[in-house]
């Protein structure tokens, strides 16, 4: 265990946000997480606790004044191996992007599309993380967690995690409560290739691939390259990635923003509701590439707000509500941050 008081978050959080924590606690184990919550039971310590992962969705407004926990549990363990799957308990510490290395070097198929998202394995149960046609809630089975005001473990099934669009019941009515501690995959031994994201069949060719040659490190590598185009490097230019969801919307509403801009990108939902993609409404409004003080508007993504160097949290969420307002004003529709404030 490492336990730290004044702790700065700096190396903590992918916006680059100078905030500190009163303390900072990493564990090594379950029990010892475990054991680290019945101490606060025993002390009577109520003060607020927040289990962070790689910081790549947060954005911190103010000094956190309580514990922020985070996992140092490394460990992939096959757990069964059965006709086309594979079973595999991943620790919540590793990084996300590790894992789906390890798994394409180990023949286990249907992470390629999530590469190089950023984050812990942890937060990609809470947030089902996704991109290009795929969703981690696809190969999730179940996941493991600690119960942060008994310190009694609980599994959760898929079912019960409730997934939707970047989202779970550790956002929603258990927010807070859990930590995750291993996610449960299940992948396959045999690499089906999901090209339904628009663009992606266009990369292969360009790469010079056909299709039923395809690998899933080419696939991989292919992904790799989509985002380090499109998204800024963190190291380089702080950011969390899509700073906003793609709100879905009912399908009347859509054909009324239709008739304005018959070019307007979205994907079908289900008979009744569209996505429409933010970074377009940002785009629309003349966002992309601005900036309000230290916070940016990215020049090649217009979902991702940028830290043009020692913004705070207050200028981020600043610029938040000036492109929310904005988008209201022209679209009549209220986006929303897919970024935690805390
Ligand atoms: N678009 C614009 N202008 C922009 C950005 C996008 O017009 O500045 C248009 C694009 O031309 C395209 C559409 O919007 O027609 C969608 O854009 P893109 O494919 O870049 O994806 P996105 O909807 O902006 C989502 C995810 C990303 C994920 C990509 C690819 C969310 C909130 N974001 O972005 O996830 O990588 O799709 O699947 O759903 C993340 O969550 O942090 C993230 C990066």
């Amino acid at each position: 265990m490492n336990s730290q008081d004044n702790y700065s978050l700096l190396p903590h959080n992918t916006f680059g946000i100078d905030a500190r924590a009163t303390h900072f606690v990493e564990y090594d184990s379950v029990e010892e997480l475990q054991a680290f919550v019945r101490q606060r039971i025993e002390n009577g310590d109520n003060s607020p606790l927040l289990h962070i992962g790689g910081g790549s969705n947060l954005l911190f407004l103010n000094n956190f004044e309580g514990t922020i926990l985070h996992s140092r549990m490394k460990k992939i363990e096959v757990t069964a191996d059965e006709n086309d799957y594979v079973y595999v308990r991943v620790s919540a510490g590793i990084t996300w992007d590790d894992w789906v290395q390890y798994a394409v070097d180990s023949n286990w198929y249907g992470l390629e599309n999530l590469s190089l998202i950023p984050g812990e394995v942890g937060a990609s149960a809470v947030q089902n993380i996704g991109a290009y046609g795929s969703e981690a809630k696809d190969f999730i089975i179940f996941v493991d967690t600690v119960d942060l005001q008994t310190g009694e473990i609980r599994h959760f099934t898929a079912d019960e995690c409730q997934y939707g669009y970047r989202n779970s019941i550790f956002k929603t009515s258990l927010r807070g409560r859990y930590a995750v501690t291993y996610v449960h995959f299940r992948l396959s031994h045999s690499f089906r290739p999901n090209l339904e994201y628009g663009g992606l069949r266009a990369a292969i060719e360009r790469a010079g691939i056909e299709d039923y040659n395809l690998t899933a490190s080419q696939l991989r590598n292919l992904i790799i390259d989509i985002r380090r185009e499109k998204l800024p490097d963190p190291a380089v230019l702080g950011n969390a990635g899509s700073f906003f969801m793609n709100p879905i919307i009912p399908r009347s509403t859509f054909e009324r923003i239709a008739r304005d801009y018959p070019q307007a990108p979205h994907y079908d939902v289900d008979a009744d509701h569209v996505k429409i993609p933010a970074g377009w409404m940002i785009e629309q409004c003349g966002w992309k590439g601005r900036a309000l003080g230290p916070a940016g508007v990215y020049e090649k993504q217009a979902l991702v707000l940028v830290n043009l160097g020692d913004a705070t949290g207050k200028n981020i969420s600043n610029l938040c509500e000036a492109i929310q307002a904005d988008v209201e004003s022209r679209f009549g529709i209220r986006i929303y941050p897919e970024v935690n404030f805390i």
